[in-house]
């Protein structure tokens, strides 16, 4: 990997993902997505892995797609690039994605944010979709993941303008889960990973995938989809070792299966 690191063990069952072009402000160029989907499509296989941080560093999450690569293009090469093909293989991770956020999360570096389950940003973070401002528009999700999270009108303001919103209006508007000052926020991000991997990881799959189905589906095939997910974790014996483990009174040690 020439543009990411990739911890598989960094702790328990956590992996960590850091952007690693820190000069760029980890712009993200073809090169560095190809290596981030291959590297979630790894670690979704990789059994001992149950959550994974993906990061940048205390400037920049990432400030956009490489505006330096996409300049001279035109429309057939970037048809012919596909560049959004690894984007669509980020979303189809089982296992849920924390965005540790410091510094800029802008343009594709807020749509990568976004693409993540879950964002702990820094006090210094800073979202912000600014494609409008060199001629274009969000093109990795900004319109439509934007929209979802902070609803219609703010996203119309930052999409429109191309301003930058803080981590205290990201939270205000429900883009981010926590804010904490800076040298902390890998700490945070750590510690919900940690949380969450304590959890049975079929269930968190299944959690997953069933939130996220509710933004593709109408109410009623939500509710489907979820009971058909609920069900199924009943063939599981994390279920049988967490509802014993409740009986017993003692903390459930979920294996996965
Ligand atoms: N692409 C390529 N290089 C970038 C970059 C980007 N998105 N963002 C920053 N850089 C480079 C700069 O060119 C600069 O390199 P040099 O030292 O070689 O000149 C270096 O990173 C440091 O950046 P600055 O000197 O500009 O740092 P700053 O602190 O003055 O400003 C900033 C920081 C406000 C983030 C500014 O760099 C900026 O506005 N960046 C571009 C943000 C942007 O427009 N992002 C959207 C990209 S398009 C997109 O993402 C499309 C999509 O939906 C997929």
């Amino acid at each position: 990997m020439e543009f990411i690191k990739v911890t598989k063990a960094y702790q328990k069952h956590i992996a960590l993902i850091q952007l690693n072009r820190p000069k760029e402000l980890n712009a993200l160029n073809i090169q560095l997505m190809e290596e981030i989907s291959e590297s979630l499509k790894e670690l979704d296989k990789d059994d001992e892995v149950r959550v994974v941080v993906i990061t940048g560093n205390e400037r920049a999450f990432a400030a956009g797609a490489d505006i330096k690569q996409m300049a001279g293009k035109q429309t057939i090469d970037m048809w012919k690039e596909d560049r959004f093909t690894t984007w669509d293989q980020i979303n189809k991770t089982k296992k849920p994605i924390i965005a540790a956020v410091s510094g800029f999360a802008l343009g594709g570096g807020c749509e990568l944010a976004m693409t993540c389950d879950m964002i702990v940003a820094s006090e210094t973070a800073q979202f912000g979709q600014p494609e409008i401002k060199i001629g274009v528009m969000p093109g990795a999700g900004g319109t439509q993941r934007l929209t979802k999270a902070i609803g219609k009108v703010k996203s119309m303001e930052l999409v429109l303008t191309g301003k930058f919103i803080n981590a205290e209006e990201a939270l205000h508007y429900g883009l981010i889960n926590k804010i904490v000052p800076v040298e902390l926020y890998m700490e945070e991000a750590l510690k919900l990973a940690k949380e969450i991997a304590s959890m049975s990881p079929l269930a968190v799959q299944m959690a997953k995938e069933s939130v996220k189905r509710s933004f593709e589906v109408p109410l009623d095939e939500g509710l489907q989809f979820e009971r058909k997910n609920f069900y199924m974790l009943f063939s599981s014996e994390d279920q049988k070792e967490g509802m014993n483990a409740f009986v017993e009174k003692r903390r459930a040690d979920f294996k996965g299966k």
